[in-house]
């Protein structure tokens, strides 16, 4: 049967996604569908790996029907998630032995503080190129394991795996039988080398986590694997291709050169500076990643994590009621007359970059008797251009890099972009398959 379709698998934050693809690279159909959330106590965040799993797999059943596709004109699968998502689980069972930690969740955030105030900082940051944060999965797993005292049972006898979101799905695609990860989905565990290009024996050592229960590491393009026929209709399918999110929209806006700029703003934003083979540390606090690893070269970045992006307009959506729905707010906040008085500091979850401070609390300023709704949802919506122009100027400033091109993609089409001083708004109309952005 000729191969003509690639499918490409995209677990993220608020959903999961199937799309397919033609050999043009044109999107033949797509199904998405939302995936729950669980916060036990503010600040905690945790998904269901089943969940996840099944609705995942029902999207792919619902695209091949809806796209009159067989599952054996599939030429290969790729997977994209969100990233730092941690889960453990059982691989004698296949059972995860708890909810997901997810990336935002601060559930770990004693045993970072624990790590700064031991002086692990300058220690994790040269092997990483992370600052120690609940973010990234370490402390997660350690969380984990640390939750159920019978796990260090299971931990000794080698049955207990971890993975980000893209293992999971490798794993439960291939009925148990891979257990693998990429070099960008790594990157983010504060637990990879990203010198040495290997998992760092001395963190593991440092954190007492076993290095049997971690995946291999790959590069983003290549054969991991191929579906089990049992759990993928019947068909064996080359699994070719896995990156985190945000390294995906990079290689995806083909922000491939130095210098080029990649921005994602889905529920947080991720602001990826390329700096090519060239790994650049950042002395205030930007992160450095692995961009991407293909034919045997790996790519860096420079990235600025914005924790709060569009969950602030969710918040002023579902939280405050001040907007009916996410497409009207930039139409609304046009509408205020504040001058520049009211400042929204959406740290709902600390602050990310540049600041990683994990015990700040969310604040607005400058409110007078005048203040409207107009001004509270400009003021939200400004948050977001902020803190993209803290990230680019520090970017700027510190890399010495000459920032040649901005790319930007996302879910919310209401975007903020930054200048040096005020924000200025960017409307981005998506209209025959193109992005315009509309200046105000
Ligand atoms: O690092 C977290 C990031 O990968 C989440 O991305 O687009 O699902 O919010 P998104």
């Amino acid at each position: 049967m000729t191969k003509k379709y690639i499918l490409s698998l995209d677990i993220g934050t608020s959903r999961v996604t199937a799309h397919i693809f033609d050999h043009n690279g044109d999107n033949v159909a797509s199904t998405t569908k939302e995936i729950s959330h669980y916060s036990v106590q503010p600040g905690w965040f945790e998904q269901d790996p089943q969940e996840i799993w099944e609705k995942l797999i029902s999207c792919v059943t619902n695209i091949l029907i809806l796209g009159q596709i067989k599952p054996a004109e599939i030429a290969s699968i790729g997977i994209t998630n969100q990233r730092e998502t941690t889960i453990l689980w059982n691989k004698i069972t296949g059972n995860p032995i708890h909810n997901a930690l997810m990336w935002e969740s601060r559930q770990s955030e004693f045993i970072s503080n624990k790590l700064i105030d031991d002086g692990y900082s300058n220690f994790i940051h040269e092997r990483t190129g992370l600052f120690i944060d609940p973010y990234f999965s370490a402390t997660k797993i350690v969380w984990l394991l640390n939750h159920d005292p019978e796990l260090g049972q299971k931990l000794y006898k080698g049955d207990l795996l971890f993975g980000t979101l893209d293992s999971w799905i490798v794993w439960k695609l291939t009925s148990g039988k891979t257990h693998v990860t990429d070099y960008t989905n790594a990157s983010r565990t504060m637990l990879f080398n990203i010198n040495t290009l290997e998992w760092d024996k001395d963190i593991l050592k440092l954190l007492k986590i076993p290095e049997k229960m971690l995946p291999e590491v790959h590069s983003n393009s290549e054969i991991y694997a191929y579906t089990d026929q049992d759990v993928f209709f019947g068909a064996k399918i080359p699994i070719a291709g896995i990156a985190g999110d945000q390294q995906a929209a990079m290689i995806g806006q083909l922000a491939l050169d130095k210098g080029n700029i990649s921005g994602t703003y889905g529920t947080g934003a991720f602001i990826m500076l390329n700096t090519g083979q060239t790994i650049k540390r950042s002395e205030k606090r930007l992160i450095t990643t692995i961009a991407y690893g293909i034919d045997g070269t790996v790519s860096y970045a420079v990235e600025g994590s914005i924790f709060v992006a569009g969950s602030a307009i969710q918040w002023l959506k579902n939280g405050l009621k001040l907007i009916n729905s996410t497409s009207e707010a930039g139409k609304l906040a046009m509408m205020s007359t504040d001058n520049q008085e009211m400042y929204v500091v959406p740290a709902f979850t600390g602050l990310s970059a540049p600041y990683w401070d994990s015990a700040a609390k969310a604040a607005s300023f400058g409110m007078t008797q005048e203040t409207t709704n107009y001004d509270f949802i400009r003021a939200t919506l400004e948050s977001v251009a902020y803190q993209t122009t803290d990230v680019v100027n520090l970017m700027n400033s510190e890399t010495s890099i000459n920032i040649n091109q901005m790319m930007i993609n996302g879910e919310f089409r209401v975007l903020i972009i930054s200048t040096n001083s005020r924000p200025i708004f960017l409307t981005l109309i998506y209209e025959d398959h193109k992005f315009r952005m509309l200046m105000h």
